[in-house]
């Protein structure tokens, strides 16, 4: 698969290194256009593909043509790629709330696919939900699907609705859970934990639960339930965030995060 860059930043680079691994395309099929020297060099030295600062020449040959620059940078990009594409290319927009029709008209182009990975990403643990105009073979969209899958685990939409929705859930939420973690290992320091030991506990609980959660088949509220025998440690704890209105919380901040989303791509 010839596939172009468009952005090596942070997702350009997991994307590459992940292509790369899974053996979907080699380093002299890969081409990666960006405006930063330092990142050009940096990715033609660590993975031997093409480097270029020329987003038009990076296309030209591409089956594959991969979006991964920030939102901010789409006014200027989007009439330097204006036109430039031929018919049959296929582009991957992994661009955070910039949707098909914004993409459509700025290119006057087709075949393009919309995806929301996550930050796990960068280790193969991510998360995308995408989804993919009527002009996109079935071909294009088993790359499509094997691109995602080399970044962990993917799952198509047949409605781009989803994706501001999977925007709030997937990709915002590592942020979630990086903020309750550092609750609760503050809350582990303030009765007297060290610092270090109260961070080692809770990630291992984090990550261990995740993995039971993973592996018993259970739901989580069965889990929950099993670990929490009344009139004990968990109970009271639970009671407290039952007060403090934690689930009603939560559902706030993923409408809030849901609402942002619609706004940034031009709904209300
Ligand atoms: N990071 C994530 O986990 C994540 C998750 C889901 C979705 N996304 C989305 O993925 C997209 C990329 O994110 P990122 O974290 O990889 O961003 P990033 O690290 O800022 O990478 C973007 C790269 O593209 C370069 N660039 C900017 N304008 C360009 C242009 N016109 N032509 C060529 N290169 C250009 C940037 O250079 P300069 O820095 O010099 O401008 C930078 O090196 C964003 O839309 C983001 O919302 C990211």
């Amino acid at each position: 698969m010839k596939i172009a860059f468009i952005g090596g930043g942070v997702m350009g680079e997991a994307i590459v290194s992940a292509i790369l691994d899974k053996r979907l395309s080699r380093p002299p099929s890969i081409t990666v256009s960006d405006v930063s020297q330092a990142r050009r060099q940096y990715l033609e030295q660590k993975f031997g593909i093409a480097v270029t600062d020329d987003n038009r020449l990076a296309i030209a040959k591409a089956e594959v043509v991969l979006l991964a620059i920030k939102p901010q940078s789409l006014a200027e990009l989007l009439p330097e790629l204006n036109g430039q594409f031929k018919p049959g290319q296929l582009v991957l927009s992994i661009i955070a709330g910039v949707n098909i029709g914004t993409l459509r008209r700025g290119l006057s182009h087709n075949r393009v696919v919309r995806a929301m990975p996550n930050t796990p990403a960068q280790i193969g643990e991510g998360i995308s939900v995408w989804t993919a105009t009527a002009e996109v073979t079935e071909m294009q969209k088993r790359w499509a699907g094997s691109i995602l899958s080399a970044i962990g685990q993917q799952i198509y939409v047949d409605d781009e609705k989803y994706l501001n929705m999977a925007t709030a859930l997937s990709g915002s939420g590592p942020a979630y859970f990086f903020l309750f973690i550092e609750a609760l290992a503050a809350a582990g320091e303030q009765i007297g934990l060290p610092a270090d030991m109260a961070q080692q506990l809770v990630l291992q609980t984090m990550l261990g639960s995740g993995h039971l959660l993973q592996k018993s088949g259970k739901e989580p509220a069965e889990l929950r339930r099993m670990v929490t025998s009344p009139g004990g440690t968990t109970a009271a704890a639970l009671a407290e965030l039952e007060k403090g209105g934690f689930n009603n919380l939560v559902e706030r901040a993923v409408s809030a995060a849901y609402k942002r989303a619609k706004e940034l791509g031009g709904e209300q």
